[in-house]
């Protein structure tokens, strides 16, 4: 097995990375920077110019799976040309993986694995969501995520088999989402956003490395949910993180309105609930590490220290 990682040099790429090496699975990697070509330990890079559908097609050389996680961040002020950036770096690295990798004849990708985000089901405090709904939700992240899926969906054409993973948000030591929530809890000035009773779908990093490693390993097809089976309210998931950090959790939490005026629209990614199943891809035999939220932040701030 060789894979091919967009986005490698990114939070989750970096620990699918590991698991590779762990697995003694091959890499090559894609990257937007030259300077990064020579950062992963054990894997080869790449250079690509997605904007300018520009690729390096070397990097098809030997895969058997390609795993795409590239686009620019969405924590940033989602301004008018920044919203864009977002949209088209995700679009234009499909485009560019599809254009490279039918100039380069290799013919015999059996995995196409795509990033993708629960953001595209709607914000509902109750609805237990499953890969089948198919309501879209309102607004910006919703929208990306089904530009995104609709450009991953074309692959299907020239390869065996295609995976798009709906992602949860990821816990991680390392970065992202975790990392901004306990940062105030960390200084006594951690609260929830708004009433707080909005669902976090949550997956451990390392058990997302391991649903995308099993998804490739056992040739699986279709829209998977990338979340651990316990989500919990954003209250609950910072009482925990207190909880473990040793820290009180005693102010207010900060209403809705001030949360908008702060973060304008990008405030729907803390104020929107999403309670997502994992049903679909446990029912294939995949079993979490990381079911419930103590035991995955027990074990984050564990290898913290
Ligand atoms: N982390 C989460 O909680 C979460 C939740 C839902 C969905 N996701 C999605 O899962 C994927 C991986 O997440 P992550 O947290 O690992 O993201 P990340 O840390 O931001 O890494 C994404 C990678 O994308 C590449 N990239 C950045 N700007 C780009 C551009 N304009 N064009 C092409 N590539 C660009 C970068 O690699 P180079 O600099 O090497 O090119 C970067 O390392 C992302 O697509 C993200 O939207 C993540």
């Amino acid at each position: 097995m060789r894979f091919l990682i967009t986005g490698a040099t990114g939070l989750v790429g970096r620990e699918l990375v590991k698991l590779c090496s762990e697995q003694h699975i091959e890499v090559h990697f894609l990257s937007t920077s030259k300077d990064k070509l020579d950062s992963i330990q054990g894997a080869k890079g790449f250079y690509w110019n997605p904007k300018e559908e520009e690729i390096d097609i070397d990097c098809f050389a030997g895969v058997s799976d390609i795993i795409n996680l590239a686009g620019a961040p969405i924590a940033k002020r989602w301004s008018k040309s920044y919203k864009k950036k977002i949209v088209s770096s995700r679009i234009q690295s499909l485009k560019t993986l599809m254009k490279g990798l039918k100039s380069s004849g290799n013919t015999s990708i059996s995995n196409f694995v795509s990033a993708s985000a629960i953001g595209i089901y709607p914000d509902s405090p109750s609805t237990f969501y499953t890969e089948e709904d198919l309501e879209i939700g309102e607004g910006f992240a919703a929208e990306v995520v089904e530009l995104w899926e609709a450009e991953a969906a074309k692959f299907k054409d020239i390869v065996s088999q295609l995976a798009i993973i709906r992602i949860g948000l990821v816990l991680s030591e390392r970065g992202g989402a975790l990392v901004e929530m306990a940062r105030p809890v960390k200084l006594y000035a951690g609260a929830a956003f708004g009433s707080g009773t909005q669902w976090q779908s949550w997956i451990h990093i390392r058990d997302l490395s391991r649903m995308i490693h099993y998804i490739c390993k056992n040739r699986l097809e279709g829209i998977f949910n990338g979340v651990a089976p316990n989500p919990v309210t954003q209250t609950k998931l910072l009482k925990e993180v207190a909880k473990i950090l040793s820290r009180p959790l005693f102010l207010p939490n900060i209403p809705k309105s001030i949360i908008r005026l702060i973060l304008g629209e990008m405030s729907s990614i803390v104020l929107s609930s999403q309670r997502v199943s994992s049903k679909k891809i446990e029912s294939k035999g995949f079993d979490f590490e990381y079911q419930n939220i103590c035991r995955a932040l027990e074990h984050i701030y564990a290898s913290d220290q």
